[in-house]
């Protein structure tokens, strides 16, 4: 019988990824959101790409310890990825308790559960734990720095939860997946990102300038210690990063851990810096792009990449896609939301 995976968070741009891909490698998946921060576009897409019309789906606030256990008890769940948390880094400076509340509480909820019910647990945690790093690439091993952002400091303390939780509890296994940034969209452009309102994040922001959504596009900073004086990060394809989930649930699930709790750098070990991926983004799409350089941004690290040695070897994974195939898809997506 395939193995069941709860994917709380999963109608948002990452979980639907990883739903498709987890769909397409023979698990049966449960998708749960409370729908705060997305429509049910990518959940359709989801089924479209799949053609699995029946996935079932549940709406459901994580935070609510009866529905969360009320699930537990009606699936056997075999393992759950928790995705549901706020995630805008300067809301979360405005709004701390909103989002302390909401990312701790959630994630304690899904523990619990978890360890009742003997479920694996994946946690999608963030480079940001590494906050400005002396020695680049970084491995795991790289120290993590105080947060900037109740945000990043969410992702520390549940990280913290999860392996506290490992070591007490007999039975609980789980992985801490750190991403790099996330971009691009799904290459049938039936699901991709979907901002509410003005977009922090950088992709977006140059898809939506493209299209004429947005005026120009600000470029945070240019006199960066870097080599063309913009910051570098490691933007990894969001198909891509999607299979790291299925292989660190077949990990976990298939008796294949070497420690009851571990943590990979889901990146593709390349720096990229922002005027490079704009000028890739121009020339890859045919498409000019209205940008100006403007003041750094407070709280952006001058420069991260990932060392993903730890994930290649141990959980049989590697990014693939181009940065060019990526962007493609991204502004692929974008052009079909114009369009709808
Ligand atoms: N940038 C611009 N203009 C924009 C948006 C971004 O120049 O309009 C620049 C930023 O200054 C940064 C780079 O593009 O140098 C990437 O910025 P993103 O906002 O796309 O991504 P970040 O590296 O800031 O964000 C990542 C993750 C977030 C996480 C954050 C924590 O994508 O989920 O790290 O620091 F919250």
């Amino acid at each position: 019988m395939a193995k069941c995976v709860l994917v709380s968070g999963g109608a948002g741009f990452i979980g639907s990824h990883v739903t498709v891909e987890l769909i397409q490698a023979g698990y049966d998946v449960i998708v749960a959101d409370d729908m705060s921060n997305c429509d049910l576009t990518c959940f359709e897409g989801v089924k479209k790409i799949t053609g699995r019309e029946d996935l079932p789906f549940v709406k459901m606030n994580f935070c609510e310890e009866e529905s969360v256990n009320a699930l537990f008890n009606d699936h056997q769940i075999d393992a759950v990825i928790h995705f549901a948390a706020f995630k805008a880094v300067g809301e979360s400076v405005a709004e701390p308790l909103k989002y302390y509340g909401n990312n701790l509480v959630s994630f304690m909820n899904v523990l619990q559960a978890a360890r009742i019910k003997g479920s694996a647990v994946l946690f999608s945690s963030s480079a940001t734990v590494y906050g400005e790093p002396d020695i680049l690439p970084v491995t795991e091993r790289s120290p993590r720095q105080s947060a900037t952002s109740p945000y990043g400091n969410t992702k520390q303390i549940c990280e913290d939860m999860l392996r506290d939780s490992v070591k007490a509890y007999d039975g609980l296994r789980g992985i801490a997946l750190r991403y790099f940034n996330p971009i691009g969209a799904h290459p049938s452009a039936l699901i991709g990102e979907l901002p509410r309102g003005v977009p922090n994040n950088l992709v977006p922001f140059i898809t939506q300038t493209a299209i004429g959504k947005r005026e120009c596009l600000s470029i945070f900073g240019n006199d960066y210690p870097t080599p063309d004086g913009t910051c570098q990060r490691d933007y990894i394809d969001i198909v891509d990063l999607a299979k790291a989930h299925v292989c660190a649930v077949s990990r976990m699930l298939d008796g294949k851990m070497k420690e009851d709790y571990e943590i990979f750098n889901i990146g593709t070990g390349k720096p990229l810096s922002v005027l490079e991926l704009v000028n890739a983004f121009q020339k890859v799409n045919g498409v000019r792009l209205n940008y100006r350089f403007a003041p750094r941004r407070s709280g952006d690290v001058t420069a991260i990449w990932a060392d993903p040695s730890l994930a290649n070897r141990e959980l049989g994974w590697k990014a693939e896609r181009s940065i060019e195939e990526t962007l493609a898809a991204a502004w692929a997506w974008e052009q079909k939301l114009a369009n709808k």
